[in-house]
């Protein structure tokens, strides 16, 4: 027998045995505390640190006028940098998490429902696209696409578990689905953003850029939505 097939039967619900659980209750009920306090101290210590007013690092320098303040345009430039900067990492992100689907589908084998590899290769290109967009679209702004700016570090933490599903051996095709599907509604939105930020500062060129990858961004939310949905409904027939 495989080890899959031996690893069947989830025993992890409490339901599985009733007059056990009951004892589990008492047991805890009964138990002392390792180390003192309860939820509302662990709100206060994090209240602490929060009150202490550290930032998630921090923007390159903003000029700042004689009067001692920043100039209103330098401040948006500097937002739309950061914003910019997210993006590069989020699609960063994007094309290792459509390779990882790829090695997934490659060796699970493509499947009806769910996407061919051929359909997981043209998404994975086009996040390529976005980030070589991103990447010279910043160094023309005047910034610097290594600089790891506070949203892009917020971005890298916020898509960890989506890569964890996608490279956990254990996933199935409809779990990485469910995941990339959280990808793309923030590339979706991300985007969004960045045509207003483009927008607001007057950079028409680049809001058609911007535009583009959005129908592109679009057009993955429609595909991910469809294969998941498809298979998931699938596995409820079967
Ligand atoms: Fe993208
Ligand atoms: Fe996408």
């Amino acid at each position: 027998m495989s080890t899959a097939a031996k690893m069947t039967g989830n025993r992890t619900g409490m339901q599985t045995s009733p007059e056990l659980a009951e004892e589990l209750i008492e047991g805890a009920t009964n138990a002392t505390p390792s180390s003192q306090g309860d939820a509302q101290d662990i709100a206060d210590y994090r209240g602490e640190y929060i009150a202490e007013g550290f930032p998630i690092g921090s923007l390159p320098t903003v000029p700042v006028s004689e009067e001692g303040e920043a100039d209103e345009d330098e401040l948006g430039m500097a937002v739309f940098l950061d914003k910019l900067s997210e993006r590069l990492a989020y699609e960063r992100t994007g094309t290792r998490l459509y390779e990882a689907l790829l090695n997934k589908c490659e060796t699970l084998g493509e499947t009806t429902p769910g996407p061919t590899l051929e359909e997981i290769e043209h998404i994975g290109r086009e996040e390529m696209e976005h980030f070589l967009l991103l990447n010279e679209t910043i160094a023309e702004l005047g910034g610097d696409p290594t600089l790891q700016s506070p949203s892009a570090d917020v971005a890298g933490v916020t898509s960890l578990g989506i890569m964890q599903v996608l490279t956990d051996p254990r996933s199935s095709m409809a779990h990485c689905l469910q995941a990339m599907l959280t990808a793309e509604l923030t590339d979706n939105d991300g985007w969004q953003l960045l045509i207003k930020l483009a927008e607001n500062l007057g950079y028409n060129e680049l809001t058609t850029q911007f535009e583009t990858a959005l129908e592109h961004e679009e057009e993955h939310l429609q595909n991910v939505r469809t294969w998941l949905s498809e298979c998931v409904l699938d596995s409820a027939e079967a």
